[in-house]
C-alpha cells in the first residue's frame, strides 16, 4: 500500500511539475532590430552599420549580445536590412583570420576572436526588406519566436548593469510571467525621443503600466518615465503588430503594439539597476567610449590623466 501511495504521489508530483513547467516560462530568445539607417551618425554609417560602432574594442551589437547571453538567452535573432552584412560577419567563424593568428602563435588574439560569441549560441538572421519601423522589425521575428515570450534589445542603448539589465528583466519575468518594459526617468524636454509610460508603483523597481505613448511633446507627456531599448514581450504582441497602421513618424511603432497588448494582458515597467549610454546620440556615444575606456585597468591611469589635461 505504501508503495502504491508513493507511486501515486510520484505521479502527482510529476504532473504538478509538468504543469509548472508549462506555466513558468523562461526567456531563451532575443530579437535585435538592426535594420535602421543610422542617419544621425552619417557619414560613418554610410557603409558601416551603426550597431558595429566600437566602444573601445567591441562593437555595440556585441555588448547587447553579451547582455542577452548573461540572461541565459541562447537564440539571437537579428533583424537586418541592407548594408548590414558586417553583423553576420562579426558573429561568424573567421577561418582565414583564425588560421593566420594560429600560425603566428597569437594565442590571446585568437581567444578574443573565438570568444566573440559562445559556441552554444544560435544566431539567426532575418531580412527586413523595407524599413517600416521598429514594430515592423519585431514582427519580422515572428516565424522564429514561435509562440514564446522573448526579449528585444536595441543595441544603441548601451546598458551597463550587474547583473546585465536583460538578466534582471528575465528574473522579473520568471516571477511575473508578463510583458516588461525597461524604463528610466528622463528630463521632461526629452520626452519627444522616447516611448513614455504612465504607471502606478508596485514596488521600488516595478510599476504597473496604465498607458504608453510614443514620443509625446514635453507638454503632453503623461510622465517622464521613458522606455529604454529593453523589452520582454509575450508572443501576443505579434497579433497586435499585424493590425497596426503607421503611427508617429509614419512608422509601424512597437509602442502602439504594446499599447494594444496592455488592453488584454498585464504590462509592467521595470526601473533597471544600471547606467545607460544613448549611443544613438553623438554625445551619449562619446560618454560611453570614455566610461568604458576608463574601466580598462591596462590604461585607466594614463587615460584619466590625459582626460584631466584636455577637459576644460
Ligand atoms: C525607440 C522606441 C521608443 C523607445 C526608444 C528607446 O525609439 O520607439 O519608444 O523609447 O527606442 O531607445 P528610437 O530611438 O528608435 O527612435
Amino acid at each position: 500500500m505504501t508503495e502504491q501511495n508513493d507511486l501515486i504521489k510520484g505521479v502527482f508530483v510529476e504532473r504538478r511539475n509538468a504543469h509548472r513547467d508549462r506555466r513558468t516560462k523562461q526567456i531563451t530568445k532575443a530579437v535585435f532590430p538592426v535594420a535602421g539607417m543610422g542617419t544621425r551618425f552619417l557619414p560613418v554609417t554610410k557603409a558601416t552599420p551603426k550597431e558595429m560602432m566600437p566602444v573601445v574594442d567591441k562593437p555595440l551589437i556585441q555588448y547587447a549580445v553579451e547582455e542577452a547571453v548573461e540572461a541565459g538567452i541562447t537564440d539571437m535573432v537579428f533583424i537586418i536590412g541592407r548594408n548590414k552584412r558586417a553583423i553576420p560577419d562579426h558573429f561568424d567563424k573567421a577561418y582565414e583570420l583564425e588560421a593566420e593568428l594560429e600560425m603566428r602563435g597569437k594565442k590571446e588574439l585568437l581567444r578574443i576572436v573565438q570568444e566573440v560569441i559562445p559556441k552554444n549560441i544560435n544566431c539567426i538572421y532575418i531580412r527586413q526588406p523595407v524599413a517600416l519601423g521598429l514594430g515592423h522589425a519585431v514582427l519580422c521575428a515572428e516565424p522564429v519566436v514561435q509562440g514564446e515570450p522573448f526579449a528585444v534589445l536595441l543595441a544603441d542603448d548601451l546598458l551597463d548593469g550587474v547583473p546585465s539589465v536583460t538578466a534582471q528583466m528575465s528574473a522579473v519575468f520568471r516571477e511575473r510571467q508578463c510583458s516588461i518594459l525597461g524604463v528610466e526617468n528622463v528630463p521632461r524636454e526629452q520626452t519627444g525621443s522616447y516611448g513614455i509610460v504612465s504607471s502606478t508603483p508596485l514596488t521600488a523597481a516595478l510599476e504597473q503600466v496604465d498607458a504608453i505613448v510614443e514620443k509625446p511633446k514635453p507638454e503632453q507627456a503623461p510622465s517622464t518615465l521613458a522606455v529604454v531599448g529593453r523589452y520582454i514581450l509575450t508572443p501576443r504582441i505579434f497579433h497586435h503588430l499585424r493590425q497596426l497602421q503607421p503611427g508617429a513618424g509614419g512608422e509601424i511603432q512597437l509602442t502602439d503594439g504594446i499599447a494594444a497588448l496592455m488592453q488584454e494582458e498585464n504590462l509592467l515597467a521595470y526601473r533597471y539597476d544600471g547606467v545607460r549610454y544613448d549611443c544613438g546620440d553623438k554625445l551619449g556615444y562619446l560618454k560611453a567610449v570614455v566610461s568604458f575606456g576608463l574601466k580598462r585597468p591596462e590604461f585607466h591611469d594614463e587615460f584619466a590623466a590625459y582626460l584631466r589635461t584636455v577637459a576644460r
